[in-house]
């Protein structure tokens, strides 16, 4: 299936978990030309139709829903609580005498694959882990375009291999969760325009190419490296429509001061994010975590009141490594200045 034709410019909105992918912003990329993206990973199925039929009601053009190939786990007792012991530092400095047990690990990955069916948006992309190729045949039956998020040449010819339709090649510059699915997330290092070029020599499919392009000038780079559309997070994180807490978009655009990096503190997969105290006060048991989602959920309380108490500190700061070059504009502006940024000067 023809994943390009369903953009007029070669901009994929990178799909962002955690509230700032609202229906508005989604909808707002895709009637700008692009292709916006729904991040339905955290989200039950109920809660993905209603974002879906919000989307539906702003726009008739193409759009993407997001999901994270993941089973739900069943962690023993003692791995929960030697988690929880790791994290003491952090709920004693909010006052806490325990840390609460999350109700539920994660969303179920198979009923949301379920919903992504019935709801039959024009593509979907995945990542975490890949898709089995009868999971592939069900989407191209349904009508749905599959891409699929990539680290490595080696995962980009696995998605290959299964019949998907592009692969989003992520640059270790890339903000939020490494996408990692052959070997070690901790081997995965390879920069954006070092893996760009050699995805685009390994695979037949379209290379979307992900991590650090914030302008017009870098998707052109990007294209010349053998890409054949872009996929940007970072860039509309800071948009007016996207929904993440005023205190994170203000600490985003405060400057080209922001260091960013890898954390598996959060969530128990590696992530890039802006430095902070929970960062530095994790980093030297971070390797030690449980996995993800385990962490995940074990932080969500942590992030819950950080978000209440508006504290920077205890947040997740998701961002690329290009963060300083963000600009606060509307979706709609954003979109016109990287259109025409791009043109050859
Ligand atoms: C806050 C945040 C959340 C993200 N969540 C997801 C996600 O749910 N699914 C996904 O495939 N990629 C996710 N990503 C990756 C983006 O879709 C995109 O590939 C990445 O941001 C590109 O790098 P850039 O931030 O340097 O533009 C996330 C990125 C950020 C910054």
């Amino acid at each position: 299936m023809d994943v390009l034709s369903l953009m007029e410019f070669p901009i994929v909105q990178g799909p962002m978990a955690g509230g700032s992918c609202t229906p508005a912003l989604v909808a707002g990329v895709s009637n700008a030309g692009g292709l916006g993206s729904l991040p339905g990973s955290l989200l039950s199925p109920a809660a993905i139709r209603d974002q879906v039929g919000q989307i539906r009601t702003m726009t008739d053009r193409p759009f993407q829903l997001n999901f994270f190939v993941q089973p739900t786990p069943a962690p023993s007792e003692q791995e929960v609580s030697a988690g929880v012991e790791l994290l003491r530092p952090i709920w004693q400095s909010l006052g806490w005498t325990d840390l609460p047990v999350p109700a539920q690990w994660c969303q179920d990955f198979s009923a949301q694959f379920e919903t992504l069916l019935e709801l039959r948006p024009a593509a979907a992309s995945f990542t975490f882990d890949i898709l089995s190729a009868s999971q592939v045949e069900r989407l191209h039956s349904a009508g749905i375009a599959v891409i699929g998020t990539i680290t490595t040449v080696d995962e980009a010819r696995a998605w290959e291999a299964i019949g998907a339709d592009a692969v989003v090649a992520s640059g270790v510059e890339a903000g939020g969760h490494r996408g990692t699915f052959l070997g070690p997330q901790e081997e995965a290092t390879l920069s954006a325009r070092q893996l760009w070029p050699l995805v685009a020599e390994a695979v037949r499919i379209p290379v979307i190419a992900a991590g650090g392009i914030m302008t017009g000038v870098d998707i052109r780079e990007a294209l010349s490296l053998g890409a054949k559309a872009v996929q940007m997070g970072t860039a509309f994180l800071v948009t007016d429509e996207s929904g993440i807490h005023p205190a994170y978009k203000q600490k985003l655009l405060s400057g080209h001061g922001l260091t960013t990096r890898l954390t598996r503190s959060f969530s128990g997969r590696y992530a890039r994010g802006v430095e902070n105290r929970f960062m530095e006060q994790m980093e030297s048991v971070e390797t030690q975590v449980p996995a993800y989602p385990v962490q995940n959920a074990l932080t969500a309380s942590i992030r819950a009141a950080a978000a209440k108490s508006g504290d920077t500190e205890l947040m997740s700061l998701w961002a690329g490594a290009e963060v300083g070059r963000a600009r606060a504009l509307s979706v709609a502006q954003l979109m016109q200045t990287l259109v025409a940024e791009m043109r050859p000067t």
